[in-house]
C-alpha cells in the first residue's frame, strides 16, 4: 500500500473540504507531508514547484484572502508552475498526489484555481520568469460553520460522469464494460471520481490491448491541471496495484472526437 490504507479508500475520503478548525495540524505531519511532496515524481517533466505556507509563519500584513469561499484554514500548498501544457499538466498530477497524502492523514482541503487572492500567495513564495501561483490548496481539520459561498459551491461531492459516458474501448468501437476494462477498470474508476474545476471531469480514455489513451474533452484555464489530477488517480492506483505500465505521451497520436490526445498509460 502506498499509504495507510488502500489507495480507493483514500480517494473515497477525499472531498472539497472549506470549512476549517483552529485545531493544529502537529510539526510531525507538516515535516512528514513536507517530505513526502519532495519525493513526488513528475512524469510529465514539468516546471512545478509545490510550497508549504502556515499561516502564523507569515508576516502580519500578508492577507491571504479566498474571497469568502473558505471558512478557517490556516495552511496551504501552494502549487507554482510555468504557463507550458506539462507545466500544467504536472502541477495537478504531483499535488493531487499532496492532497491524497493529506487525505490519509486525516485532513480535509480543496483545490482553488480562481477563488483566491493571487498577488498576496505570490507575496509567500518565489516566482520566476513564466511561473505563477495557479493553485492554492488550504488544508486542516474540517470543522466549523461553513460560509454560505462555501455552502453553494459544496454539492458535487459525488456527482461525476457515469464510466461508460467517458471510457471507450476501441477493438469493440463503444462504451467499455467493467468486463473489458480488466485489470484497469479500478484504476479507471478512481479516476472518473477525481476532483475537477467546477466539476467539468474533461478526461476521456481509450482501452486498446494493454494501453490506455487519454484525452481533454474541453480546453478551459484549469483543464490541463485537471487533466494531471485525473491521470494521477489513474496512475498512483496502478503503481499500487502492481499493474505494468508508466506514462508516456506520444509524438504520432493526434486529436480525434473525444478531444485533444494527452498521453498514454503503456507497458511496452
Ligand atoms: C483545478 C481545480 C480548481 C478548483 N477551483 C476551485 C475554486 O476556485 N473555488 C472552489 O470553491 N472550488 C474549486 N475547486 C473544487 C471543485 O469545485 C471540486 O473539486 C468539484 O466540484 C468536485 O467536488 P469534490 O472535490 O467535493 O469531489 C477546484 C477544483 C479543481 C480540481
Amino acid at each position: 500500500m502506498i499509504f495507510s490504507r488502500p489507495i480507493e479508500e483514500v480517494i473515497k475520503m477525499r472531498h472539497s473540504v472549506r470549512n476549517y478548525s483552529d485545531e493544529k495540524v502537529s510539526a510531525e505531519i507538516l515535516e512528514s507531508t513536507f517530505e513526502y511532496i519532495k519525493e513526488i515524481d513528475n512524469p510529465f517533466q514539468g516546471d512545478v514547484s509545490i510550497y508549504l505556507v502556515t499561516k502564523e509563519d507569515l508576516p502580519g500584513d500578508i492577507k491571504l484572502g479566498t474571497y469568502g469561499m473558505i471558512r478557517g484554514g490556516n495552511y496551504f500548498l501552494i502549487g507554482v508552475s510555468g504557463e507550458e501544457n506539462k507545466d500544467k499538466l504536472a502541477l495537478g498530477y504531483m499535488l493531487e498526489k499532496a492532497v491524497l497524502f493529506l487525505t490519509d492523514q486525516g485532513l480535509g482541503t480543496v483545490w482553488l484555481g480562481g477563488t483566491f487572492n493571487r498577488s498576496e500567495f505570490e507575496k509567500t513564495v518565489s516566482i520566476l520568469g513564466h511561473q505563477k501561483v495557479r493553485i492554492v490548496i488550504p488544508f486542516g481539520y474540517e470543522g466549523g460553520k461553513k460560509s454560505i459561498l462555501g455552502m453553494l459551491a459544496g454539492s458535487n461531492r459525488t456527482k461525476r460522469k457515469n464510466f461508460e459516458e467517458i471510457f471507450f474501448d476501441q477493438e469493440k468501437g463503444k462504451p467499455l464494460s467493467e468486463e473489458a476494462a480488466k485489470e484497469f477498470f479500478l484504476p479507471l474508476e478512481m479516476m472518473r471520481q477525481a476532483p475537477s474545476g467546477v466539476n467539468k471531469q474533461p478526461w476521456a480514455a481509450v482501452k486498446k490491448d494493454e494501453e490506455i489513451d487519454f484525452y481533454m474533452t474541453d480546453r478551459t484555464n484549469l483543464s490541463l491541471i485537471d487533466m494531471g489530477i485525473a491521470i494521477s488517480h489513474f496512475a498512483i492506483s496502478c503503481e499500487e496495484k502492481n499493474i505494468p505500465g508508466r506514462l508516456e505521451q506520444k509524438n504520432k497520436k493526434e486529436s480525434n472526437s473525444l478531444g485533444e490526445y494527452i498521453a498514454t498509460w503503456s507497458n511496452k
